[in-house]
């Protein structure tokens, strides 16, 4: 089996985030670098993970003007990181792809933030469902030539469905039965993920924050096997 976990580097330096690294050994692969991490240790911290041949997925949600976008992705896709998130809307796919070029990073949209309701849609004008939008966004994204989508297990099956077999599909928002669910809200096992069509996990404060990062981890492979 392939390892699914991607872990999220959610921490506030270098020097904690390498601790973490080094703790987890070779049983994790791929990590994620958010903004928090990002802002303190920059493309300095992600060459390392790149130079240890660990597999970076760089969660930036990149929205701006077309030009700045592409321009930013190529600058990402020289670096040899693996997976890079963009905002779901139409202009920033579209300039991601270009700036991507035959590289081999891999872009992934971001459809509507779980953390939004009908009422944020409302707000900002959309006279939709987030439902209805999380489809429009899953359909205009592999029309745009975006390899995959960041979304939440609760609608992963429905996005599989959306997105056909060849996206990647990564989904935040898992925990195993045991653990703490922090503050998430609506979260889905390991497994169940995996389930509903999932290829890759965003598993964060439960290895991170486990007194022992890297048996958490071998225990949701096992959980997983
Ligand atoms: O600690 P935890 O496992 O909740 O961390 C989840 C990670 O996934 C965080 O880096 C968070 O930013 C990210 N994420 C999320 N929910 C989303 C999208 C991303 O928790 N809908």
């Amino acid at each position: 089996m392939r390892n699914p976990i991607i872990v999220a580097l959610d921490v506030e330096s270098a020097d904690e985030a390498r601790n973490l690294v080094d703790r987890l050994g070779d049983s994790v692969s791929i990590y994620k670098v958010g903004m928090e991490l990002y802002a303190a240790a920059g493309m300095a911290f992600v060459q390392e993970l790149i130079n240890r041949r660990l597999d970076v997925f760089l969660d930036l949600k990149f929205y701006d003007i077309g030009e700045t976008v592409k321009r930013a992705v190529v600058q990402v896709a020289r670096s040899g990181v693996r997976f890079l998130t963009v905002h779901g809307s139409g202009a920033v796919m579209k300039a991601a792809v270009e700036g991507r070029g035959s590289s081999n990073l891999q872009l992934l949209a971001v459809t509507v933030l779980t953390s939004y309701d009908e009422q944020d849609l409302a707000d900002l004008g959309y006279k939709c469902s987030v439902a209805d939008l999380v489809a429009l966004r899953v359909r205009k994204a592999m029309e745009a030539g975006i390899d995959g989508i960041v979304c939440s297990p609760l609608e992963a099956a429905t996005v599989r469905q959306l997105a056909g077999p060849r996206a990647v599909l990564i989904t935040p928002g898992v925990r195993s039965a045991h653990a703490a669910k922090g503050d998430q809200k609506r979260v889905a096992t390991p497994r169940e993920a995996l389930d509903a069509g999932a290829n890759y996990i965003v598993v964060g404060r439960q290895i991170t924050r486990s007194p022992d990062p890297r048996s958490e981890a071998l225990r949701i492979l096992d959980e997983l096997a």
